[in-house]
């Protein structure tokens, strides 16, 4: 890979910026200066340092982000989006959503550049079930957690089997395997109540790091990757 596109993809600075830190003598290849922005290192094996920080180079990032209200999950808009959360050193990195949150849902979001498995995660096919936990505005009565779980009608659609567990009268969990634009809102409409609050807590293989504050994010662990990837066809 050429010096200055793994310079890039650590997040450390743009491509052009890497041109000009490399000539500036910035950058090391195995501890030997190299002025050479096209200079060819193997970033499995190379150690490089920019300003003396060694780098870590992955193809792909992968961070838990703990989506506050109020925030788009989208990659660019003239309101705020979860992008604009992170450090520009990961905001270099073209990071997206994998799926989306409304602006008034909290909680767990993935954002990656791996888009193949971003696809596969969110494809109809693949079944990844979501967990939200919601706040209702009246009492979620059994009959209407029987109609949640056998399949609702949203507007020409007809929901797949859901579960659900209440905690209280007015507050629970649901797990759902499709994705369909305001589905939990429109199921709960569905059975005449309305949704006050609602946070996603799992995705996948992946829950929400309890420790996570609200606008907080830090990368997967080797494990979460791992049973992310897991889960796609060879
Ligand atoms: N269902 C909704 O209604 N909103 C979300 O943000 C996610 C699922």
């Amino acid at each position: 890979m050429r010096l200055d596109k793994l310079l890039a993809g650590c997040g450390k600075c743009t491509r052009k910026e890497a041109g000009r830190a490399v000539a500036k003598g910035l950058v090391t290849v195995n501890g030997k200066t190299v002025k050479d922005k096209t200079f060819d290192v193997n970033e499995a094996a190379d150690e490089v340092t920019f300003c003396g920080e060694k780098l870590f180079y992955s193809r792909f990032t992968y961070i838990m982000l703990n989506k506050p209200s109020g925030v788009l999950s989208a990659t660019e808009d003239k309101e705020k989006t979860v992008i604009d959360l992170l450090p520009k050193e990961l905001q270099r990195l073209g990071l997206f959503p994998c799926g989306r949150l409304d602006k008034n849902t909290e909680g767990l979001l993935l954002l990656t550049n791996n888009g193949p498995l971003s696809h596969f995660l969110l494809s109809p096919k693949c079944h990844v079930v979501k967990k939200y936990f919601f706040t209702l505005a009246s009492p979620l009565i059994e009959s209407d957690v029987q109609r949640l779980e056998s399949g609702v009608d949203i507007g020409e659609y007809v929901t797949a089997p859901a579960r659900v567990t209440m905690v209280s009268e007015k507050e629970g969990y649901i797990e759902i395997g499709e994705g369909k634009y305001h589905q939990i809102k429109l199921m709960m409409n569905a059975v005449g109540n309305k949704v006050e609050y609602l946070k996603r807590v799992e995705f996948g293989a992946l829950s929400l790091d309890k420790s996570l504050e609200i606008g907080c994010f830090r990368p997967l662990s080797e494990e979460e990757i791992a049973a992310l990837l897991d889960c796609m066809p060879n």
